[in-house]
């Protein structure tokens, strides 16, 4: 499993869940599951023009693997926006936050961890 940490300008994107219903409201780093084949790179890619409707390119990784109770495993990696805007087509809403706001925002459990590794990046903590 693939998320991506977009920042620009010291905020970092995050998108609201609508499912399933124990996660739905909560904010994570949009993503999802690299399909067989897929570099986490093209993984990212595919997600975020599915998800967002935009094109990103790098992957740099961030933050430690959280492993996940089915036995795969979930990385961050750190993108750039090369074209578009973000619009949430699978979320409910999206938000840009800096470094104070993520510590105030319901992320999903398994993004919380990132939390320390993303904040260097932005603004305002
Ligand atoms: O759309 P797809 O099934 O590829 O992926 P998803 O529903 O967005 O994500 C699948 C699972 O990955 C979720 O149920 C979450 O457990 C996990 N996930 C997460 O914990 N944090 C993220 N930032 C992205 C995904």
């Amino acid at each position: 499993m693939v998320a991506a940490a977009i920042i620009v300008d010291g905020r970092l994107l995050l998108a609201q869940r609508t499912r399933p219903p124990e996660l739905a409201g909560l904010w994570e780093l949009p993503g999802g599951k690299a399909e067989a084949g897929e570099t986490a790179e093209d993984a990212l890619r595919r997600e975020l023009r599915e998800e967002l409707g935009v094109e990103v390119s790098g992957g740099d990784r961030i933050g430690d693997d959280v492993p996940l109770p089915d036995g795969r495993v979930l990385r961050a990696y750190r993108v750039e926006l090369v074209s578009g805007t973000p619009v949430a087509l699978d979320h409910a809403e999206l938000r840009w936050v800096d470094g104070r706001e993520l510590g105030d925002i319901d992320l999903v459990g398994n993004d919380r961890g990132w939390v320390p590794d993303l904040r260097v990046h932005l603004n305002g903590w």
